[in-house]
């Protein structure tokens, strides 16, 4: 995969909390991961609410990475679960072969890699598409998540015990947080899987919740208390109301969603683009009779924008 016109000068290097090695993208004007690292991230937010001690060792577990990106979070994830014996059949999704080209470029981020796991992992990618190790197998499908999520259906729908969701913000890139593309992750899913996601938005949620799945907060049990808002969501067609990595959404939470914060992402066609379909979903808030976010905020004593 060449780089598109754009090269990489959309892309700036940073180093986040962590110390892990992370991307700025100018083009979204939004980080790549969170400022406290993004190793911590991949952990905190996919990897341990995975679970991966619910599989048995020989298991081979069925992963759609949307927005491979860099590729943390599948270097991650494997990282963790080739210790426990577990195969992967992995599918990734993403645009721009830019981000994991830079990232493999430097060193630094190299070294956060095992040679034989997450490092192979990422270069067998870059260089071929494919992945192929006696930890597991895996295809990159490069394009608009949209329409290559198509071929990622057609071998396995309600076969996936994990995807997951790491697209930019849905302020920003709302055409991967549309109630369409959300019900097509949701088809993925095996009975017992999960699509994880550092989102807790309201829109997405709702989404989520409409296509079939009960939906969660992720952080821990201990932060459900008053007002704090969650590090995530984790949805699926079957999860236990409380774990140690998730919690049920809070009173002030479920009346977000119900609030006109909660209003879908819509691209019917999904073709249009984020301006598009920003702007209906304006007009669609306009003549919605539920709360105004704004009121949701007041009762809760909320600072700051609309979420
Ligand atoms: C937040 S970053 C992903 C970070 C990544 N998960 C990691 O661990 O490095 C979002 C990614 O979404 C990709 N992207 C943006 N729009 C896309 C689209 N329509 N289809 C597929 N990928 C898209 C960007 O190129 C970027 O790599």
């Amino acid at each position: 995969m060449t780089f598109g016109s754009q090269g990489t000068a959309h892309l700036s290097p940073r180093f986040s909390g962590d110390g892990s090695f992370s991307l700025y993208s100018v083009e979204y004007g939004e980080g790549f991961h969170c400022r406290s690292g993004a190793l911590l991230e991949a952990q905190r937010t996919f990897v341990r609410p995975a679970q991966l001690e619910r599989f048995c060792a020989g298991e081979e577990l069925w992963v759609v990475d949307v927005c491979v990106g860099l590729g943390t979070n599948s270097a991650a994830l494997l990282e963790a679960a080739a210790p426990r014996g577990l195969r992967l059949r992995w599918f990734g999704l993403e645009i721009d072969p830019a981000p994991l080209a830079l990232a493999l470029a430097e060193p630094s981020f190299c070294a956060q890699w095992q040679a034989q796991l997450g490092l192979d992992l990422l270069r067998q990618l870059r260089d071929t598409s494919c992945w192929r190790s006696s930890h597991g197998q895996g295809q990159l499908h490069w394009g608009d998540a949209r329409q290559a999520i198509e071929a990622v259906l057609e071998c396995s729908a309600g076969r996936c015990d994990l995807v997951m969701l790491d697209a930019f913000s849905p302020r920003h890139c709302p055409q991967l947080w549309s109630q369409e593309f959300l019900a097509a992750l949701a088809a993925l899913l095996a009975p017992r899987g999960r699509l994880l996601t550092y989102c807790s938005a309201a829109a997405p949620r709702r989404s989520l919740a409409a296509a079939g799945l009960q939906v969660a907060a992720l952080g821990s049990v201990g932060a459900a208390a008053g007002q704090a808002w969650s590090q995530g969501t984790v949805a699926s067609q079957a999860l236990e109301a409380t774990s140690r990595w998730w919690r049920p959404l809070s009173a002030m939470e479920l009346e977000h969603l119900a609030s006109r914060a909660g209003e879908p992402y819509r691209d019917p066609e999904g073709q249009a683009d984020g301006a598009t379909i920003l702007a209906s979903r304006q007009r669609a808030q306009a003549l919605s009779d539920a709360e105004p976010a704004s009121a949701w905020r007041r009762r809760w004593g909320l600072q700051g924008g609309d979420r």
